[in-house]
Parts: structure tokens; C-alpha cells; sequence
């Protein structure tokens, strides 16, 4: 049965991201769908290293990246191919997304390169929709979460997947700002059913 892959992306453990990613599994889970919960901070990723390995189109899957075997990105991959939906939560670091994810989302170049190769493995992916939850300190910043908004957008276009308009909090900032029991966590659940329900009827 095809699940929901949500990424909790975080550096801290137990904080604000960490709970909407709980939030938006429950919201799955009540909508009446399966999710699993990955950390990114618990995956040793290692950075592209721009070789040109990949541009080489005979070779898919894990065999796609000269580091393939060598790291646990593919942990991490294997759901953004096979899930019914992928979502989000993440803090902004620097009016952007933390360094541990985007460690992981330059190796997804490696799709990019088979994608603009139309290789089927990759570009035969059915049509999704990939969701984000992006949580901020400050209470202000016209462009805060546009940085993130745009590199999620293009990363989850590998995987044959638009990305909806992220639902975005400011002022969340020590580790216990986001309370399961308010309004910002009803809208955080109500997001992960509502991304249930219509991913079952893209499907
Ligand atoms: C390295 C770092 C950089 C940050 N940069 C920003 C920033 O540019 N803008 C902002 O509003 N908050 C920034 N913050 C605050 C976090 O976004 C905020 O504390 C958030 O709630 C952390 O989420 P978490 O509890 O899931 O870790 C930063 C925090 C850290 C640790």
C-alpha cells in the first residue's frame, strides 16, 4: 500500500519542526492513509561533489551517483520515488532551508541529469503533489520563506511532483513555540488529511 513520506528537517531534536511533522503524519493517519516520519539529521548525507558522474545516462537507481552506495541519501530517496505524497516540515535557517537538507537535495541532481535525459525510470514517475510546513523565528521578512519555497519546488519537480503553496508560521523560535493544542497545530494536521485525501485522488 503506497504511504505518505514526511521529512522532519530540523537540527534540533524535539522542536518545532519535529512537531509539525508528528502533526502532519497524524493528519495522514486520521485522513485514513500510512506515514512514515524521516529525520533528516539522522541520515549521514555526503555532499554532491560535482564530478559529472551522473550525467553518464546508463545508469539508474542507486548506481545513478558515484556516492550511491556510499551514504544513506538513498534512505531517504527511495520514498520521494515510491510515496503517494511527500511533506515537509522544516525550520528556516538564514532565510533558508537548514544545511543537513540541502546536503541531501543537491544530490538529487543526479535526477535532474535523467529527468533532462527523459530516462522512463524517472520520468515515467506518476503526478503528485509535495507539501511543506516552513516554521520561522522572526515575525517579519516579506521574502522569509521564498529561498525555501523555491529550492522545494524545484527539487520535488524531479520526482514528477508540484509543490503547494507551503503553510508558513513566523514567530515560532524556542523549541516548544508550536503547541499541538492551537490553532497553528489544527491547521498543521488539517494539512497532512487534506494532502491524504487529494493524493488519493490524483492517483
Ligand atoms: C542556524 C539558524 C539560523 C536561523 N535563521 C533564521 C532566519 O533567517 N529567520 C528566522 O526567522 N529564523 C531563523 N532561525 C530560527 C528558527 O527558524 C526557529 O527557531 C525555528 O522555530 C526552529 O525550528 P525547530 O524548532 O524545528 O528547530 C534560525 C535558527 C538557526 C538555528
Amino acid at each position: 500500500m503506497p504511504r505518505a513520506a514526511v521529512f522532519a528537517c530540523s537540527h534540533r531534536r524535539g522542536g518545532n519542526s519535529d512537531r509539525a511533522a508528528e502533526l502532519l503524519a497524524e493528519g495522514v493517519r486520521r485522513a485514513g492513509g500510512e506515514a512514515d516520519v524521516y529525520y533528516v539529521r539522522n541520515h549521514e548525507v555526503i555532499p554532491c561533489l560535482a564530478c559529472g558522474y551522473c550525467d553518464v545516462a546508463d545508469r539508474q537507481g542507486i548506481e545513478r551517483c558515484v556516492l550511491g552506495p556510499k551514504d544513506q541519501a538513498w534512505d531517504l530517496f527511495t520514498p520521494c520515488l515510491t510515496a503517494r505524497t511527500i511533506l515537509f516540515a522544516s525550520p528556516i535557517y538564514f532565510y533558508h532551508l537548514p544545511s543537513r537538507l540541502k546536503v541531501w537535495i543537491d544530490r538529487g541532481q543526479q535526477f535532474w541529469r535523467a529527468r533532462l535525459d527523459k530516462e522512463p525510470w524517472i520520468a515515467d514517475l506518476p503526478r503528485r503533489t509535495a507539501h511543506a510546513v516552513l516554521v520561522a523565528g522572526q515575525p517579519s521578512g516579506e521574502k522569509l520563506f521564498e529561498g525555501a519555497r523555491l529550492t522545494l519546488k524545484y527539487f520535488v519537480q524531479n520526482f514528477n511532483m508540484d509543490l503547494a503553496a507551503p503553510l508558513t508560521f513566523r514567530g515560532l523560535d524556542t523549541r516548544d513555540d508550536l503547541h499541538v493544542e492551537s490553532d497553528a497545530g489544527r491547521r498543521i494536521a488539517e494539512l497532512g488529511e487534506r494532502a491524504w485525501i487529494s493524493a488519493l485522488e490524483e492517483a
